[in-house]
C-alpha cells in the first residue's frame, strides 16, 4: 500500500514516515521544505518538493502515484505567531488543505489522515479531555484552522465520500530512540525543546511563564505524548479507517498530566545539567491543565501510548546533545 505524507520531511511526519516504511508501506512525501529536512526521511522515501497549494502538482503527483492515502502533516503551528499573523495561518491550514481535498476528489483517492490538536477545545472545563466532554473552543487562528478543518472534512465525507480520521495531538515531544531523528528545535518555542537549549547551554536558562496557577507546584499541566507512539497512531488509525470507512476523531495523549516544574525537573537529573530555570509572570492564553482521555483511541484504534516523561525526555536529550545542530 502507497501512502502520500504531506509535510513528510518534519518533525512528527518524518517519525510516521519511518513507521510506515517499518511497516511495509510505501511511502512519498510531499514536502516545500521550509521546515523540512530530506535527511530526515533516511533515504526510506520518495521526496517530492512542493506546495499543498499547487492544484496542478497534486494532479500529477496522484496521478503517477497512485496513493491509497494520504496523511497531512504539512502545516504551521506556533501558536503565538498565528495571533500575530493569522492570514498566514488560514492560507496555509485550511486553504491549503482544501486544494489538497480537491485534488484527492478529482483523482478518487477516498483515505485521509489529519494532524489535528487538542487546542480545539480551548481550555477545557472537563479533565481528563475525552472526545466528546468539552465544548469546541479554538482560542488562537492556529486552534481555529484545525477546527475548520475538521468542520470541512465532515462534508468531504457527505459530498464526496472521502473518509478521514483527525488526530488531536497533546503536547508532542522526544525523538526516536536510535537518535537518527528529531525534532529541529531551531523554530520551536515548546517548552522540552526550551529547556534541553538550556541544558546544552545553547541558551543562559528557562523562564517559566507563571508558578502562580492551582495545581500541585504552581505550574501548568500538560499531557506530554512520544513522538514515536503518535507516529504508532497514524498506522493505526489509517488501518482503521481503511476497514471501517467512518470518518471521526480521535485523542493522542498518555492520559498523565506533567507539571512545567516536572519537565524541568527531569531534564536536570537527566542532562546532569543544573541549569537556570527563572520563574517570569504567566504568558496569556495558556490553561491551567489539559490532559487526554484516550479511552477511544484505545477501544477503537487498539491504541495505547508506550512511552512517557521519561522516555521523552531522555531521547530528546540524546538526540539535541548528539545533533546540537540538528540536521544541519
Ligand atoms: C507547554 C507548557 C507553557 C515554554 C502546544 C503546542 C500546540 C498544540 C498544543 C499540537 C505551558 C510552559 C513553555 C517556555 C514555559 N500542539 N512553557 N516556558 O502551549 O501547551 O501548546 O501543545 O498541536 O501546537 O504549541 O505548548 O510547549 O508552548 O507550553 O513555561 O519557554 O510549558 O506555559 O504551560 P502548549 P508549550
Amino acid at each position: 500500500m502507497k501512502v502520500l505524507v504531506t509535510g513528510g520531511a518534519g518533525y512528527i511526519g518524518a517519525h510516521t514516515v519511518r513507521e510506515l516504511v517499518n511497516r511495509g508501506y510505501e511511502v512519498v512525501v510531499l514536502d516545500n521544505m521550509e521546515y523540512g529536512y530530506e535527511k530526515a526521511l533516511l533515504g526510506q522515501a520518495k521526496l517530492v518538493r512542493g506546495n499543498i497549494a499547487d492544484s496542478a502538482l497534486l494532479d500529477s503527483l496522484f496521478q503517477t502515484e497512485k496513493p491509497d492515502g494520504v496523511m497531512h502533516f504539512a502545516a504551521y503551528k506556533n501558536v503565538g505567531e498565528s495571533v500575530a499573523n493569522p492570514s498566514k495561518y488560514f492560507n496555509n491550514n485550511v486553504t491549503g488543505t482544501l486544494s489538497l481535498l480537491d485534488a484527492m476528489v478529482r483523482n478518487n483517492i477516498n483515505y485521509f489522515i489529519f494532524s489535528s490538536s487538542c487546542s480545539v477545545y480551548g481550555t477545557p472545563q472537563n479533565l481528563p479531555a475525552s472526545e466528546t466532554n468539552n465544548p469546541f473552543n479554538p482560542e488562537s487562528p492556529y486552534a481555529l484552522s484545525k477546527y475548520m478543518v475538521e468542520q470541512i472534512l465532515k462534508w468531504y465525507d457527505h459530498s464526496f465520500g472521502l473518509r478521514s480520521i483527525s488526530l488531536r495531538y497533546f503536547n508532542a515531544a522526544g525523538a526516536s530512540f536510535d537518535s537518527k531523528i528529531g525534532e529541529d528545535w531551531t523554530m520551536s518555542l515548546n517548552l522540552v525543546p526550551v529547556v534541553l537549549k538550556a541544558a546544552l547551554g545553547v541558551t543562559p536558562k528557562v523562564l517559566i511563564f507563571g508558578n502562580d496557577y492551582p495545581t500541585r507546584d504552581g505550574t501548568c499541566i500538560r499531557d506530554y505524548i512520544h513522538v514515536v507512539d503518535l507516529a504508532d497512531a497514524h498506522v493505526a488509525a489509517l488501518e482503521h479507517l481503511r476497514a471501517t470507512n467512518q470518518t471521526t476523531a480521535y485523542n493522542l495523549g498518555t492520559g498523565e498530566g506533567s507539571t512545567v516544574q516536572d519537565v524541568v525537573d527531569l531534564a536536570k537529573r537527566i542532562s546532569g545539567v543544573d541549569f537556570v530555570a527563572e520563574v517570569v509572570p504567566r504568558r496569556l492564553g495558556d490553561p491551567v491543565g489539559i490532559w487526554a482521555d484516550t479511552s477511544k483511541a484505545e477501544i477503537e484504534l487498539n491504541w495505547k501510548a508506550k512511552y512517557r516523561l521519561e522516555e521523552i525526555i531522555r531521547t530528546a536529550w540524546e538526540w539535541h546533545s548528539t545533533h546540537p545542530n540538528g540536521y544541519k
